[in-house]
């Protein structure tokens, strides 16, 4: 029994409330990566506001809905008009925190905070002419913005990972424009993460935040890929929005492919093509040929670099390009670990994704989250391929309609990024999540959601894989979501949290399902630089024998076609509390927090230099 009344009672309550924001919450802008943009990076005062002074009364009512105009609120940047009055804040005295980035890494004592901070910045712009708008754009903010800019409220953002954007046009000043962003990094139960999770809880304005000048007429969004069932078939289309978008002429170029192409749009501004092309030098880990494609409309012009390339499962095999290809893998967060703070720029997507090649790997699992749009870019240019994952991570609230909308969202916002990019060949829905009836349903009412909006790319998520009772050696896959992916994803932790190393040589694991098998981790813990027999736990050696012998199980396994160990760096986490071992630290990592190779890299390293 599906619940319906609630889900409508909610749509129309969530729409009512868009239409009052409807002026400044346009579509999520499409490529927004390569717009010519106005970057608001940089120091932003901020105050630490626990207690969220800045947003109730002393009756626990929010201004923004009780009294917007009221100076007491944070968002109003109010000043004394004279000697007397009484005004309990004041950000210009503020200290400040660098735009993009995590406090927790920023400030000592905002390590561990969980709470709200309020961030303020200035700045001058000179107004657009009347045939064109503003758009203020945040790559993410971990975990909730409610954003206003001169004391007006934009709206409010729910998800730590994915970019959102306003419409300012009608609010925007040529001076001292006042932007004020409420972050709340709370964790919640009805959350997308929920409150356990293996990693920091890293709060703040963490990826770039600019203003973007587009037509009033402007390319909101397209999609450019090959068809999924015809590789000589380029499929796509252009959205407009804004106004004048009947009839509109939308040309596209690939000069590479002498593809000069005029299509109209319809009376939604939208205008579909098919283009049949011979020849396309597909993308591949071998060779990453990215395009440059440009799409021109009467008012409006962007850029892009895109790759052509197939996906599909036949049987137990991955074909990229209609050649099978097993994914030589390794998992990353999203952090720095010397910085120990969130990666947002080009320059740590490099550092990571660079130790990645380093390691021989054609594939990464970006967990458990989507990454900043950096990695994704640079995956294309450098040839790796990628798993995005949404935070629907071990207990989600299965039964919480919010919660189901708010992760269909994260996902569709992810989607709506990233679904260009020929390096992105995985989207997945879950992460090791518990098999009940209301999660089934959740889950596949998401992978539904992410085969509608894009049926090129597989599905996937870390399924749960059992034993037998009567033959615990022999393991198997019966979680019901097998049904429903294209890859047969899993952990296991066999040598770590299960047995000893020496265990993986006596099982044996078989799947009915033909379908490809990924194992998307395994993996052990380590200090770098602790040295002592293999069977001594957090020794080098140990984590080295346990990857010794789960590649040689891992060997075995019919139809095994990837994986991805857990994972390529020492990583922060509030749960890992071992002193002289962990002090905050999941170990797992092949590097270290200092950037220092341990003995197992060179295991894995060693293994798919001869794997092909
Ligand atoms: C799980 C989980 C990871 C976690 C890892 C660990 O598999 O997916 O997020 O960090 O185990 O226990 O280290």
């Amino acid at each position: 029994m599906i619940y319906r009344f609630p889900a409508v009672l909610f749509f129309l309550l969530f729409s009512c409330c868009l239409t009052s924001f409807a002026q400044s919450t346009p579509p999520l802008l499409h490529n927004a990566y390569n717009r010519p943009a106005r970057l608001l990076n940089g120091s932003w005062h901020y105050i630490v506001d626990p207690y969220q002074m800045g947003y109730y009364n002393y009756r626990y009512e929010a201004f923004d809905q009780k009294d917007a105009s009221n100076r007491e609120a944070y968002f109003m940047n109010a000043h004394p008009k004279n000697k007397s009055e009484r005004i309990e804040y004041n950000f210009d005295q503020s200290p400040t925190l660098s735009v993009p980035g995590d406090w927790n890494s920023q400030e000592d004592k905002l390590l561990y905070y969980e709470g709200t901070i309020w961030y303020q910045t200035s700045f001058d712009y000179v107004s657009p002419p009347n045939d064109r708008r503003v758009l203020l754009y945040f790559g993410s903010v971990n975990y909730t913005a409610e954003v206003y800019l001169n004391g007006t409220k934009l709206g409010k953002h729910t998800g730590g990972f994915t970019p959102f954007n306003f419409d300012v046009t009608d609010l925007i000043k040529e001076e001292k424009n006042a932007l004020v962003v409420k972050v709340d990094n709370t964790r919640l139960k009805e959350g997308v993460p929920t409150l356990n999770t293996d990693w920091w809880n890293y709060g703040g304005i963490t990826r770039d935040v600019k203003l973007i000048s587009i037509p009033n007429s402007y390319i909101q969004d397209y999609h450019l890929q090959l068809a999924p069932n015809n590789n000589q078939l380029i499929k796509g289309f252009v959205q407009l929005a804004g106004d004048q978008l009947n009839q509109q002429e939308v040309q596209l170029q690939i000069r590479e492919l002498d593809i000069e192409l005029k299509v109209k749009t319809d009376q939604n501004g939208r205008a579909e093509f098919e283009i049949f092309q011979e020849y396309i030098d597909y993308w591949s880990p071998a060779a990453p040929t990215l395009y440059s494609i440009q799409i021109n409309t009467p008012n409006d012009r962007v850029r892009d670099q895109i790759g052509f390339r197939s996906i599909h499962t036949e049987g137990r095999d991955i074909l990229l390009n209609g050649e099978k290809i097993f994914l030589k893998g390794i998992s990353l967060h999203e952090e720095i670990p010397q910085r120990m703070g969130r990666a947002y720029g080009r320059e740590d997507a490099q550092y990571l994704l660079e130790e990645a090649k380093a390691l021989g790997c054609n594939f990464v699992r970006l967990a458990h989250y989507p990454h900043n749009e950096n990695m994704i870019r640079l995956a294309d240019q450098l040839g790796l391929l990628v798993w995005e994952e949404i935070p629907v991570y071990w207990t989600i609230d299965w039964e919480n309609t919010d919660t189901y909308l708010n992760a269909e969202q994260q996902l569709t916002e992810v989607i709506q990024r990233d679904k260009n990019r020929a390096s992105v060949i995985i989207w997945s829905v879950a992460n090791e999540t518990p098999v009940n009836e209301s999660r089934n349903l959740f889950l596949n009412r998401l992978i539904s959601k992410a085969r509608q909006l894009d049926p090129g790319r597989l599905i996937s998520a870390a399924l749960e894989q059992q034993g037998f009772d009567d033959n615990p050696n022999l393991k198997t896959i019966r979680d019901p979501l097998a049904n429903s992916v294209d890859i047969l994803s899993f952990n296991q932790y066999i040598g770590w949290y299960d047995g000893l190393p020496d265990k993986a040589g006596r099982i044996i694991w078989r799947f009915t399902q033909e379908k490809p098998v990924f194992i998307s981790e395994f993996g052990a813990g380590a200090l770098h630089g602790f040295h002592a027999d293999p069977l001594t736990r957090w020794s080098e050696e140990y984590q080295g024998y346990v990857y010794r012998e789960n590649l040689k199980m891992i060997e075995k396994i019919p139809g095994i076609s990837g994986l991805s160990p857990w994972i390529l760096f020492d990583f922060r986490s509030p749960r890992r509390n071992l002193a002289g071992i962990q002090d905050g630290w999941n170990r797992k990592g092949l590097i270290s927090n200092e950037g220092e190779k341990k003995m197992a890299y060179f295991v894995l390293q060693e293994y798919y230099s001869e794997k092909r």
